[in-house]
């Protein structure tokens, strides 16, 4: 079982991506626990502030420290976490290694920026690890949560109904998926490649092979000589 606690403020954005398809499917098997925190039940005085003007000047509210420390403070008192890990643009981006790596653990907390970011000091004595799903900026770091929480869910060994499925993807190995075909073998006179229609599966399996580098050498060629 994988915990994961996401630390937001605003929880509402967060409560359907889990509720459906294979995240659901891991929620039902107790594979998967997904809790959201809402960090304004943290937050300073009767406005249950969460951040602030920035010192020096300059346009965008940042994150507070305090509300952040006495969330992570609190969480940290009730279980013990792998990594702790703040959702930003200039993290290390996400890739399929990384999320194979953090599959392996047993609990971990995401945190989402706002704003122009979170105070310096939070990263600097609290997060242990900083991811970015890209080099784009997003609003915030809820929908990177939510693709960080689906590209590791769906590794843990028995959420995907055939164990080999997850080992197939795209990315594993470096290289990119095969295509694929499902019925009518014809369509508008398009038609399905004939060795998939064989049933010679060693054959298949050697035509998949060579799709899957063809695919790669052409659409993304960077991946063959890419260590991770
Ligand atoms: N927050 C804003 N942009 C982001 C990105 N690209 N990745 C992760 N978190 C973010």
């Amino acid at each position: 079982m994988l915990s994961i606690d996401v630390v937001t403020v605003l929880p509402e954005l967060l409560k359907s991506p889990f509720e459906h398809s294979i995240l659901k499917r891991a929620k039902d098997k107790k594979l998967l626990e997904v809790n959201i925190i809402d960090l304004r039940q943290f937050g300073l005085g009767k406005n249950r502030q969460v951040d602030d003007y920035q010192y020096g000047g300059g346009a965008g509210m940042v994150m507070m420290v305090e509300p952040i420390f006495n969330c992570i403070k609190e969480l940290q008192s009730k279980s013990e976490y792998d990594e702790i890990i703040y959702l930003t643009p200039d993290g290390d981006t996400l890739n399929q290694s990384k999320a194979n790596a953090l599959s392996l653990n047993k609990k971990i907390m995401l945190l989402c920026g706002h704003y122009k970011g979170i105070d310096q000091r939070v990263r600097d004595h609290l997060i242990t690890m900083e991811i970015s799903i890209g080099d784009y900026v997003l609003s915030g770091g809820e929908t990177a949560a939510i693709v960080l929480v689906d590209s590791i869910g769906r590794l843990l060994p028995g959420v995907l109904n055939d164990e080999s499925s997850a080992l197939s993807d795209s990315f594993q190995d470096n290289l990119l998926a095969p295509p694929v075909y499902t019925r009518p073998a014809q369509f508008n006179g398009w038609e399905v490649p004939e060795i998939l229609l064989s049933g010679h599966d060693a054959k298949i399996e050697e035509w998949r092979t060579k799709a899957a580098i063809e695919r790669t050498e052409k659409l993304r060629p960077d991946l063959l000589d890419s260590e991770s």
